[in-house]
């Protein structure tokens, strides 16, 4: 391994400019007007991995963005490991809190500062440059290789599950190799085994069929932004649990090993809210907080519009109010099963002098993975390697949606062996990602290479 390792040491500032040029592809899969971004990044990945020695790289156009495919077959016998990632990022308003353009990468610190940047092109370019430098210092890979990185994780990965149904034999692989989480603390080697998924909702109050004047009607009208937030309000009780009937049914309980392990980690509560400077934490009663970050389903309110928003007064009483509203869900939660709890529960709790709609944004399973198979072992030994220090293991409240399908229709087991921090500001300004770790990880996955081949 030596010389692979010395290979990719000696290209770093390489790497870096070309994560720098991926970097300032727009690609915001959730607006329309970047579709043409879109699609020129989706060249960008693609011609990368023919540079990086992929034999055979194919763009499958879909009704929404398109899919990236490559693969390398010389190793029969070997096993094949699918690597996933995506190119499509998160927008990047407020774009007035950033503090350099975030599609003009700058470095400060040894980071590197882009939209994107931590999520996830710069963990997900970490696999082609190793498979690149395999190549180019021993001519082959000793096992087999596919990629397939798509540009709609941002938004639910709605195509992605229909492609990996139809394409089952070509997507056929041992298992899946994932950068798209984060350490557990800088410099440690992290295994993520397990990812919270995803019921996204939005409620619709309407009351009065147009605006108000809030002195002639204001007492005799329901307002619909009052009702919104009394529903809003009734989610949860004084302990901090979803009120909604049924909502924990489903919900594995934490093993003992479990809770033992996770207090290991010594996470500090003062740490982490001193980060946020927010005076204490708050959430579900009788749990630690990595309990109710990992393991314990939740509801938040992401957003709500109504009424008048501007600068100054306005007196009047709105026609509608709506809320964004997304739960965090836990093996063994069913997205579908929950938004019909959610449906029916807000429905019961609306009273007659406004009207509601509800609707199913989109959802997400979540996903835990068997600590025991031949492919996260080797991964944890592979991080191990390149960081010099034990591989921890730990589970992530956020989703990755198609993690459960990967499990489900290619029956192969996920690997999470991410890069980013936490701390990295992703989905929120000035983005950034540690350029040692972007080092170290392409180190890992290159030992990750050889270590799974055995
Ligand atoms: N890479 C993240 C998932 C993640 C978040 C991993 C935090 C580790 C730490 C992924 O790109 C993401 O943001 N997922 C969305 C999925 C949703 C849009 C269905 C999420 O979790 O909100
Ligand atoms: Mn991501
Ligand atoms: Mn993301």
């Amino acid at each position: 391994m030596e010389p692979i390792i010395e290979f990719i040491k000696s290209n770093h500032d390489t790497y870096v400019e070309e994560l720098k040029t991926f970097l300032r592809f727009p690609s915001i899969s959730t607006l329309q007007e970047n579709n043409e971004d879109m699609k020129n990044c989706a060249a960008f990945v693609a011609d990368k991995l023919k540079g990086a020695g992929m034999s055979r790289v194919e763009i499958f156009a879909t009704e929404g963005h398109p899919i990236v495919y490559g693969e390398w077959l010389g190793a029969p016998g070997k096993p094949t490991v699918l690597i996933y990632g995506h190119y499509d990022v998160q927008p990047v308003d407020p774009i007035e809190l950033w503090n350099s353009r975030p599609f003009d990468p700058v470095i400060k610190d040894d980071k590197i500062y882009a939209r994107g940047a931590t999520d996830d092109k710069g963990q997900m370019y970490i696999h082609i440059k190793s498979v690149e430098a395999y190549f180019k210092v021993k001519g082959s890979l000793p096992l087999n290789v596919k990629f397939i990185i798509e540009g709609e994780e941002e938004i639910g990965s709605e195509h992605l599950g229909g492609f990996i149904q139809q394409h089952k034999d070509l997507l056929k692989c041992d298992s899946v190799l994932i950068s798209d989480t984060s350490l557990y603390e800088a410099g440690i080697p992290t295994i993520t085994y397990g990812l919270r998924g995803l019921a996204y909702m939005e409620v619709e109050i309407v009351g009065p069929n147009k605006d108000l004047h809030s002195g002639s009607f204001g007492g005799a009208v329901a307002n619909p932004i009052n009702v919104l937030a009394e529903i809003i309000a009734k989610l949860h009780d004084k302990k901090g649990r979803v009120t909604i009937p049924n909502f924990y049914d489903d919900v594995l309980p934490l093993t003992k090993e479990e809770k033992q392990n996770f207090k290991a980690l010594n996470f500090s509560d003062k740490k982490f809210a001193k980060e946020l400077e927010v005076k204490e934490l708050t959430g579900e009663a009788n749990f630690s907080t990595l309990e109710r970050l990992w393991v314990r389903p939740t509801l938040d309110c992401n957003g709500i519009i109504g009424g008048f928003t501007g600068k100054g007064a306005k007196t009047v009483i709105a026609s509608r109010a709506s809320a964004k509203i997304s739960m965090r869900l836990v093996p063994n939660q069913d997205p579908k099963k929950i938004a019909k709890s959610f449906t029916k529960y807000i429905k019961s709790i609306t009273p007659n002098s406004v009207t509601v709609k509800v609707s199913d944004l989109h959802g997400a399973h979540p996903s835990l993975s068997p600590l025991t198979g031949k492919a996260i072992k080797a991964a944890a030994v592979s991080m191990q390697k390149a960081f010099g220090k034990k591989t921890v293991f730990m589970r992530e409240g956020g989703s990755i949606p198609i993690v459960a399908t990967f499990q489900r229709i290619l029956k192969a087991p996920s690997v999470l062996m991410g890069f980013g921090l936490n701390s990295e500001n992703l989905h929120s300004p000035n983005e950034h990602f540690s350029l040692t770790h972007f080092q170290l990880g392409i180190q890992s996955s290159a030992h990750f290479f050889e270590e799974y081949s055995k």
